[in-house]
């Protein structure tokens, strides 16, 4: 019988043959660089909802999974700042997708003299398996694609990617996420769930999975808004606001008291001393921001009347409390 993942392995199939302007991206487009120049297919085959190539996050040179190629063109920025053969591994199940995505990084070596498509290795599989050995890689990335699995699907692909990542390593996701739970009868439209429309998980849940199969610290990099469900076109009570989410996900060991999620909070001292030690390894010079984690904040505003907690600004990128 088929699933709802033949439905998508569909939709793909004809969004490959066929660029589908739009489908899942936003207004701002993709993101520019010096020295490249993105080929026009590629362009219109951007169906990421934010990014996941985070420059700092590639400092060290690592090996890049990415899990749904699409049109390649996340593969390509990558390889802009990861410039070797095989420095990413592109894993992709729909055989027109792969097709799309090699002509596309032809194109862009015609059209960059910088890039060789050697960087980038395509290969077919999914997200369920991945054709990669265990610990290969520093960071996993996938965009735009793990919000179509059902909930324990999103598991099993979450697991796969904790299995391929190596200590230390993060898994840089860009997903939309709903800001209340999306009816049954639209979570059960494969059309609709593979177009990244309603498979969406609310915020609480999306982080809640990821922590859930062992990640020990969450950066919210970037969360704005995506789609609107409005009610005449998706029979609704009430219009219904997508966001799409950019985090990083770090395998480092879980805390002992549950997992740092970082959503850009800061905690400031404004007490009669120079500054304020809890004794658990956070110091706050008086009137001067530092980044903690949400655990940390509710920890920090309990214990001292004189200590500020500022609003998630939901944009962290490190220097935090663990
Ligand atoms: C919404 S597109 C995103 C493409 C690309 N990440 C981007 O940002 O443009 C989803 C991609 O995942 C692929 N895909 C679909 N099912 C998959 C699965 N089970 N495992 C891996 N990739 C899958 C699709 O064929 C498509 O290339």
């Amino acid at each position: 019988m088929a699933t709802y993942l033949d439905a998508a392995a569909e939709f793909y199939r004809e969004v490959a043959e066929t660029p589908d302007v739009g489908l899942c991206c936003v207004q701002s487009g993709a993101f520019k660089m010096p020295g490249l120049t993105l080929p026009d297919r590629m362009v219109a085959m951007n169906y990421g909802c934010g990014t996941t190539v985070q420059p700092q996050e590639l400092m060290d040179e690592p090996t890049v999974v990415y899990v749904g190629v699409g049109g390649g063109l996340e593969a390509l920025q990558f390889a802009y700042f990861c410039r070797r053969p095989g420095a990413i591994i592109a894993i992709e199940p729909v055989a027109e997708m792969r097709s799309a995505a090699l002509e596309n990084l032809q194109e862009a070596a015609r059209l960059n003299d910088w890039f060789d498509p050697s960087f980038v290795e395509i290969r077919a599989g999914d997200a369920f398996e991945l054709p990669v050995a265990d610990g290969v890689s520093g960071v996993f990335a996938q965009n735009c694609l793990f919000n179509i699995f059902e909930p324990d699907d999103l598991t099993r692909a979450l697991r796969e990617a904790y299995r391929v990542l190596r200590c230390g390593g993060r898994l840089l996701m860009s997903d939309p996420i709903a800001t209340r739970p999306i009816p049954e009868s639209l979570r059960r439209d494969d059309r609709l769930r593979a177009m990244c429309l309603s498979g969406a998980l609310t915020y609480d849940e999306y982080v809640g999975h990821l922590t859930g199969v062992g990640f020990g610290q969450v950066e919210v990099r970037a969360r704005r808004p995506y789609r609107l469900l409005d009610r005449a076109t998706y029979g609704l009570d009430e219009d219904l606001l997508l966001e799409s989410l950019d985090c990083a996900a770090f395998k480092v060991p879980m805390p002992a008291d549950g997992p740092c999620i970082f959503t850009g909070k800061t905690a400031i001292y404004g007490g009669p001393d120079a500054a304020y030690d809890d004794g658990k390894g956070h110091r706050l010079q008086r009137g001067i921001p530092a980044g903690v984690c949400d655990k940390t904040a509710a920890a920090l505003a309990a214990c001292d009347e004189n200590i500020l907690i500022t609003p998630a600004t939901w944009h962290y990128q490190g220097d935090g409390c663990c």
